[in-house]
């Protein structure tokens, strides 16, 4: 595998210009207009809304890329409280720099801040509108929650709507153009249909199946599994995250798809999110990391009791470990880790194929092969006449000869 492949398509085929953002003209045009004639505008900023992976964050940036404008970026998750928006947005808002062409200000994701007066994440947000030097972006899921009230008065509302499956497949083609990749008659158009909407979750597929089986078929696609399964974890995850009652929760992700390792993985992306108490956020990774160390056990020694262990540390561990539910909206996101591991198990199943076709000729185990591995490395790097010897002998392929020479 190239290293180059290592970069993920959603960010490598980022849209760089408005006119690259897919299916969303509408939207677009509204932000053209917004931005091009700022100073005219009565409202100050625009609320970007819709569901995920449809392009609003991306086209922010593509705005700012187009027009030559400086972004200021802030999630709103990564910010707890008034102070803290006022210190970070407030400031960026208001000062003007000597050198720049100009700036625009993006809070990303502001469903989880707080509507109340005393913590106040939105009347912040709303002041710092009012004052703004600059044009202002912000991005939601839900913009009708009644904590948005004084904010929809203060910024213009840009819908961007699930991508028809039509888009999709167009950005699907392109990929695969620029990529060089064999795509299966009407497969691009299966996946598009099959990620409802999500952009994000089509080109993630994309390039899972590419790593995988290196062209693109319905037979891969199905191999994939319904994406529909990612619904009953999220309702495992909102049973476990909004409940403090351990007799709900333990059963939690009963009849759910995934393993506990994949639920795992969904509970540590998604906790950072929902807990906002340091002390719950604290006791909650507490839990993950005991189950964790249950995991590798069962890993090593086969111990397979232990897997209730690791399920009622995760269920009702997590959920008792606040101590009251909070009341905010979370859009819960798979993890980006398993794409990860996935390159990183790729790239140990090589190792270990080479590995064991050196051990049928050489009549050692694979096990002991795979610890020497890089004395053969060298050899590759810098011996060219053994390598192709070797090569011959034990019939590496030429992917396998180009992970030695790495
Ligand atoms: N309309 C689109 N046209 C082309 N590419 C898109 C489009 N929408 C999304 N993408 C691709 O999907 C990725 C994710 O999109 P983006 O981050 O803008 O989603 P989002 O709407 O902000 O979702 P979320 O609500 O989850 O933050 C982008 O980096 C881009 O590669
Ligand atoms: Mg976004």
């Amino acid at each position: 595998m190239k290293p180059d492949n290592l970069i993920p398509w959603i960010r490598k085929y980022i849209p760089s210009k408005l006119g690259d953002v897919t299916g969303q003209d509408s939207a677009i045009e509204q932000m053209r207009e917004f931005a091009g004639d700022f100073r005219k505008q009565k409202k100050k900023a625009v609320l970007l809304h819709g569901p995920s992976g449809t392009g609003k964050t991306a086209s922010v940036h593509a705005l700012a890329n187009e027009v030559g404008l400086e972004i200021i970026e802030v999630n709103a998750g990564d910010v707890r409280n008034k102070e803290q928006i006022i210190k970070i947005v407030g400031s960026a808002a208001r000062q003007m720099s000597l050198f720049s062409k100009g700036k625009i200000i993006l809070l990303d994701e502001i469903d989880g801040l707080s509507g109340t007066k005393d913590r106040g994440g939105i009347p912040a947000v709303v002041q710092i509108i009012k004052d703004s030097a600059y044009p202002i972006f912000l991005t939601a899921q839900n913009p009708w929650d009644k904590k948005f009230n004084s904010l929809r008065k203060n910024a213009q509302l840009v819908e961007f709507s699930p991508l028809s499956h039509k888009d999709v497949a167009q950005v699907l083609t392109k990929i695969c153009k620029k990529e060089n990749i064999e795509t299966e008659e009407g497969s691009l158009i299966t996946l598009g249909r099959r990620c409802a909407g999500d952009m994000r979750a089509a080109i993630n597929d994309l390039q899972t199946i590419f790593i995988r089986q290196g062209k693109i078929t319905k037979k891969a696609i199905d191999d994939l599994g319904e994406r529909n399964q990612t619904d009953t974890i999220i309702e495992a995850l909102m049973k476990i995250f909004k409940s403090t009652d351990p007799n709900i929760t333990i059963t939690a992700l009963d009849n759910v798809d995934e393993d506990l390792d994949t639920a795992m993985l969904w509970i540590d992306e998604n906790l950072p999110k929902e807990y906002d108490k340091p002390e719950d956020l604290a006791r909650a990774y507490d839990m993950l990391s005991r189950a964790d160390v249950f995991r590798r056990r069962i890993k090593r020694w086969q111990h397979w009791r232990f897997l209730v262990y690791i399920n009622a540390l995760i269920s009702a561990g997590v959920a008792v470990s606040k101590d009251e539910k909070y009341r905010k909206f979370v859009q819960y996101k798979p993890t980006g880790r398993i794409l990860k591991m996935w390159w990183a198990k790729q790239k140990n199943m090589k190792k270990k194929a080479i590995s064991q076709k050196i051990a049928m000729h050489t009549h050692t185990s694979t096990r002991e092969m795979i610890k020497n591995i890089d004395y053969l490395r060298v050899i590759f790097k810098n011996n060219k006449d053994m390598a192709d010897a070797i090569t011959e002998e034990i019939g590496l392929d030429k992917e396998e000869v180009s992970w030695l020479r790495k």
